[in-house]
Parts: C-alpha cells; structure tokens; sequence
C-alpha cells in the first residue's frame, strides 16, 4: 500500500475566488482526477446535520422488516428507484459474487420529460418509504451533491481549457440519482475469507460525490472505524514503474467530500481524466455494517460518448470507439452489472421488423 501518494483536495472557495486562488484550484483537479481520478473537495457548503439527518431516516427504514423494505423494490424497472435487496448488484469484476449491501436509488431533481418515455427505467419516478422525513432529508442531501457536482464540473472545464459550461451544459435534465447504502454485517466466516463488501469497479457515470460514512457497531450504535483498514480504497493509473497501479486509502480531510471520476468523463476527456478503479474492504472484525452514499451526476442520455475536440487524436478515438449515446451507454451497464436483463439490449435501434413481416402475409 502506497503511503507516498497524496490525493489533492480542491477548496471551492478557491474555485469561486478566482485569480490565483481559482488557478491553484485548477491544478488541483488536473493532477488529482488525472493521476488519481479523484479529489477531495472543502468548503461544500452540506453541514454534518444535514448528513446525520439522511443516514437516520436512511437507517429507519432499513431497520423495518425485510417484507415491508419487499414494497419498494422494483426490479421491473432495474432497481432504478427504491430499495435493492441484498446480493443483487454485481461489479463487473466481481466473477459473479453480488456485492454485500443493500440499496436506496432516488432522483432528487426534475428529469427531462422526453427521457421518462425512451428510458422508462433510469428516468422512472420516484418510490419513497411511507416515512415522510425519508422523502425530505434525502431530496435535500441530494441536491446539495448535486450542486457541488455542477461547480466542480465548471472547475474541471476551466482546468481543462473549455468553456466554463462545457460539462455542466451536458447534465441539464439527465438521470441523476443518489444512492444510500448499508454494506451488511460480514459473518465470522466471510471476515476469515477476506470478503469484500464492494468488488473493485469504476462508476459508469460522469462524476460521483461521496459525502463520508458512518459505522455501525454490532449493538446497533454508531461508532469509530472498527479498525483502520476497512473502507475506501484506490486504484491510480498504471504507468511504467507501477504497471497494476498503486493502491491508495482514499480517506478524506475532516469536513471533505471525495470526488471521483466516472467511465463518461474518462471517455469525453479522451483518458485526461481517469475513472477510479475503486473498493470498499470490510473490517476484519465480524458484525459491523456501514452506511455510505452517494450521488451519481449522469450526462444527458442524448449526450454522444466520444472524446471532446480538445482530446481527439487517433489514439483516443481508437481508445473510446464506437461513439455511444449516454443513454444506450447507462442501460448497456446495467446489464453488465446484473440489474438489468440482457433482453433489455433488444430493445436498442429498430425493431419493427414483423410489421413488413405482417404485411406480407397478408391476402393480396
Ligand atoms: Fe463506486
């Protein structure tokens, strides 16, 4: 485990200040999602009580028996919104072993009407628990991520070179979602054969927010990290000397947020930027579960998956080719990651082709 390698933190007051402060900023997210594909982020502005108010109520519901949590699940449409029981998810690199959590999926702002038709699935309406402060403290924290999301977005297209609103020019309307998860309690078996609770992957999307979590003792109270192991670790970017990469504790400042690169900022920098290889190790000691979320800021599903002007050469076209719609590229994944069915592939392009069938059956 590398301990040499520091994760830089970008202070949105810099951001914001411009000038020098503003170009420190900028060099911060250029060396940190591209040698690490993420950054630490100060001055958000998301107080510690708004984030203890969505875990209690997160914490409420997943206290109800497994029959009531049965009512919000919605496999009809992928797990999209709603509750996803236990070992469903799978990363792509797991070999088959679903991931030990189980999940809340809302989206906290208005979608683009047009998409709820084409992408009934990830642009399906909300599902909330009966309990009415769920509904409240989740749209809150929700969209508090998203709007650190939208000024890191406009930071990270300055420290590119682009137009300010390059990226979040892209977002408007688009299929985000915030997550809560609770990675269960690992039996004394599962600690002894080094079980993850979350297979190392990359997120699909553009930009994740990670505001910090929280443990939970065997008792049911919250407590200090188990042991100091257990928790978020990084993948960097292979080079020469370190070909795997490095591994790296991602463990924010007191106070910070992690920002982390998804596969569709990698794809539209052209690898400028890298999606972090990342995963969740579960303390090796058995009965402690944890509570962590996330926001997930998708690009607009018309959005085209391809390499930006700035990033385009042979080798990066070669790298991020056949240009794929964002949309097509969300449903794509969700195959791969065991939520939505293959079939759900046979629903891409035309597919009207028993109409000229029909029509030539019929009596002339
Ligand atoms: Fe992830």
């Amino acid at each position: 485990m590398s301990q040499d390698l520091a994760i830089p933190t970008v202070d949105l007051d810099d951001l914001r200040a411009g000038g020098p402060s503003r170009d420190a900023a900028c060099a911060a997210i250029r060396e940190g999602f591209g040698a690490y594909g993420l950054v630490y982020v100060r001055s958000h502005g998301i107080a510690p009580e708004t984030l203890d108010a969505f875990y209690d109520a997160f914490v409420r519901f997943t206290s109800l028996p497994e029959a009531d949590k049965r009512r919000f699940a919605r496999p009809e449409i992928w797990y999209q919104r709603g509750w996803t029981p236990p070992n469903t998810e799978q990363a792509v690199a797991g070999g088959g072993q679903p991931d030990f959590k189980e999940c809340y999926f809302a989206a906290t702002m208005a979608l683009d009407p047009e998409c709820k038709t084409e992408h009934p699935e990830i642009c399906a309406d909300n599902v909330w628990p009966d309990d009415p402060r769920f509904a409240e403290v989740y749209t809150v924290m929700g969209n508090a991520l998203h709007s650190v999301g939208q000024e890191l977005l406009r930071g990270a297209a300055v420290a590119l070179g682009l137009e300010e609103r390059n990226f979040t020019d892209r977002i408007d309307g688009a299929p985000h979602v915030t997550r809560a998860l609770r990675y269960i309690p690992l039996t004394p078996e599962q600690v002894e054969q080094g079980v993850l609770w979350g297979e190392e992957h990359t997120d699909f999307n553009l930009l994740t927010l990670l505001p910090g979590g929280r443990f939970i003792d065997p008792s049911g109270q919250r407590c200090p990290p188990p042991d100091p192991h257990s928790g978020l670790y990084l993948r960097t970017r292979a080079t020469a000397e370190h070909p795997a990469g490095r591994k790296v504790r991602g463990a924010a400042p007191p106070g910070c947020l992690v920002a982390q690169v998804g596969q569709q900022w990698e794809i539209l920098t052209g690898g400028t930027f890298q999606a972090t290889p990342h995963v969740i190790t579960a303390p090796k000691a058995p009965g402690y579960s944890r509570l962590s979320s996330a926001h997930f800021v998708h690009l607009h599903p018309h959005q085209v998956l391809t390499p930006l002007g700035p990033f385009r050469n042979e080798q990066t076209l070669r790298a991020y080719s056949p240009p794929v719609l964002a949309g097509t590229y969300d449903l794509k994944t969700l195959v791969d990651i065991a939520l939505a069915p293959p079939a759900a592939l046979n629903s891409l392009g035309y597919r009207h082709y028993d109409r000229l069938a029909e029509q030539r059956a019929m009596p002339r």
